[in-house]
């Protein structure tokens, strides 16, 4: 979910829906605001996207500098009118808003219900708040500390905003696991889930910790601990730009950051690559550069495309630093029980940085005495401060809820990483070292070619734009290329599709091909060419519809396969980076033909903070 707050001397109501408008790549049910008025507390939210309650409240009062909204991605309760947030206490003179899960609120429910609370929501959320209320029922306590208090109850996750019609001129704010930014003006101050709605304001944000509350007027701000120790809150300096988070000129964000790629890779290698010395640095890591030498194995815990990234690496860290690597669901290795010893690298890979399962992963890992690397694009997210270690992709913001130039950006650092790592355990001679970075360096290069294709992709796009189901098959690292491509086609196309390894097809998928079903093969000139090629055949023997990424110049498939898209020639090391740029495309084309939501695909959200 996302949160947006304002107090301050401005109009709230334009200032928190344009904020939302920013976050709703964090969920998009519902959503609502409450405003501040000198006539008492407004409160419109609607089930839809941020326009539906824009619409809503057209010609209502939206008076008021002081507010809060909210955009919501359900946990408890289907997106609904009434379990939309802001939600308020029983009297109706408290209200919040809320990013995360209480997950003892069943009790508390009980306990408030006895105590003759009514709920008008299926939420967790409006449990909280009427315990707040029932806190300073029974003693003469102020608000924040009150919230304080109820926090100290509740179990779970959260960022929270709490508006109170006895105190119209503050705002409380708290998080714990769910983050939030406080953006600090003159007269005013911005809280969010990131710094996105801030940026148009001030540069100058504060990020609250975990277990912080903060209690926020016009002028000063005052933020504790919740153990009650009053902290001195670290003002830093964005470095985000507005026009990073328009369309500049594209049809979607996602088109933008599909194109956005030789930009972005070549952001992520900046100051890293050395390819005359044969040399890879990475700043964020070196502290660990010796414990790289010895190190036993890499555990690589993601989820989503991110986990496809690892998948990656996997590859390339095996490949060129001869370090034995496993590729864990996030969620899957924190509930198991796995032996991780302090000679453990744990690679978490994060676009948000926020994403709960893999917090809880580190979380767990970490106890157990390994050494833990991030790989996120979120500058200052949870996830890098809670590694020992990291190296920051740098892709800028990605504000399409499929990922694109994060995944191409993590497979950059991981590449990085494993050559960095081959660098420090001698594995690798400084030529071929010199040799692969040389081409490194120039994959952005054949990135913007790879992307030339997209007229044609576009005509593949809409042969295929009726099918149901949709094969991608790839060997090696075109195996998780592969999976990716079909995660992207399903998220935004709703179109049934898998991943296989191709030499797996045999095993099962085989059964579904026919005539009407299209298969995308990862069939670039590589060690695995020909037994991808006898794939293809047997495909073709059933009839099925063959879409082949090939290597320019290809002769090959081209006879066999109904269509090929192009891309350059490059090491195998390489070829993720290149070979998923038409598969994005091709996802993009088909959900557009289809007249999908391409940038908020339905009951997706871009960052997920509950498990
Ligand atoms: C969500 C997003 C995916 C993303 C995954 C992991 O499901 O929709 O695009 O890959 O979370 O997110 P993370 O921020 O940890 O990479």
């Amino acid at each position: 979910c996302g949160i947006v707050g304002y107090i301050g001397y401005r109009e709230a109501w334009p200032i928190v829906l344009k904020g939302l408008k920013r976050l709703e790549y964090r969920g998009y049910d519902s959503a609502g605001i409450a405003l501040m008025t000198d006539s008492g507390q407004h409160i419109y939210k609607k089930a839809g996207k941020v326009a539906v309650l824009e619409d809503f409240a057209e010609t209502a009062d939206k008076s008021g500098t002081v507010g809060m909204g909210h955009t919501r991605w359900a946990t408890h309760g289907v997106p609904s009118d009434r379990n939309s947030h802001p939600h308020t206490s029983n009297d109706g003179r408290l209200s919040i808003i809320h990013n995360g899960i209480i997950e003892n609120y069943a009790t508390l429910k009980e306990e408030l219900t006895q105590r003759g609370h009514t709920f008008n929501s299926d939420t967790d959320t409006e449990v909280l708040i009427h315990l707040v209320e029932e806190i300073q029922k029974n003693e003469e306590i102020d608000l924040l500390e009150a919230v304080r208090l109820a926090l100290h109850e509740v179990i779970g996750a959260y960022a929270i905003v709490v508006m109170d019609i006895n105190n119209p001129d503050r705002l409380i704010a708290a998080r714990k696991g769910s983050p939030m930014v406080i953006g600090v003006g003159k007269g005013e101050y911005f809280i969010a889930s990131d710094a996105t709605p801030i940026i148009e304001y001030t540069k100058n944000v504060i990020y609250l910790n975990d277990n912080e509350i903060a209690l926020i007027t016009r002028d000063d701000l005052l933020v504790k601990r919740l153990d009650n120790v009053v902290q001195t809150p670290f003002v830093q300096e964005l470095q985000l730009h507005l026009e990073m988070l328009e369309k500049g000129g594209f049809d979607h964000f996602m088109l933008k950051e599909i194109y956005e790629q030789p930009r972005s890779i070549k952001d992520c290698m900046r100051g890293r690559i050395y390819p005359e010395e044969g040399k890879v640095q990475l700043g964020g890591i070196k502290e660990f550069a010796e414990k790289l030498k010895n190190i036993d194995r890499i555990i690589i815990v993601a989820c989503g495309t991110s986990w496809h990234a690892g998948l990656v690496g996997e590859y390339l860290i095996e490949e060129y630093a001869r370090i034995p690597v496993e590729v864990e669901y996030a969620s899957e290795f924190r509930y198991r029980n796995p032996i991780i010893t302090e000679k453990d690298v744990v690679i978490a890979i994060s676009q948000s940085g926020e994403t709960a399962d893999t917090m809880a992963a580190i979380e767990m890992a970490k106890e157990r005495g390994a050494t833990i690397f991030g790989i996120c694009n979120v500058a200052g997210a949870s996830i890098p401060r809670l590694s020992h270690a990291g190296v920051y992709t740098h892709a800028g913001p990605e504000i399409g809820v499929a990922s694109t130039k994060a995944f191409t950006a993590q497979v950059t650092v991981l590449t990085l990483m494993a050559f960095y790592m081959a660098q420090q355990k001698g594995t690798i001679t400084t030529s071929k070292m010199t040799e692969l970075l040389t081409e490194l360096d120039n994959i952005p290069d054949k990135i913007q070619i790879a992307l030339e294709s997209n007229d044609l992709i576009q005509e593949v796009a809409d042969k295929i734009k009726h099918s149901t189901n949709c094969l991608f098959l790839g060997r090696g690292s075109g195996f998780p290329v592969a999976l990716e491509g079909a995660l992207k086609l399903k998220e935004i196309s709703y179109i049934h599709a898998e991943g296989y390894p191709a030499a797996e097809m045999k095993h099962g998928p085989i059964a579904l091909i026919d005539e009407e079903m299209p298969v995308v093969f990862i069939a670039t000139k590589n060690s695995s060419y020909e037994k991808v090629i006898s794939n293809i055949q047997e495909v073709k023997a059933r009839k099925g519809k063959v879409i082949a990424i090939v290597t320019q110049g290809d002769t090959e498939v081209k006879k066999m396969a109904d269509y090929c898209i192009e891309i350059p020639d490059a090491n195998e090391a390489f070829l993720p980076l290149l070979a998923t740029i038409p598969l994005q495309l091709l996802s993009y084309h088909i959900a557009v033909m289809r007249g999908c939501n391409v940038d908020q695909p339905r009951n997706l959200a871009k960052s997920v903070t509950v498990e």
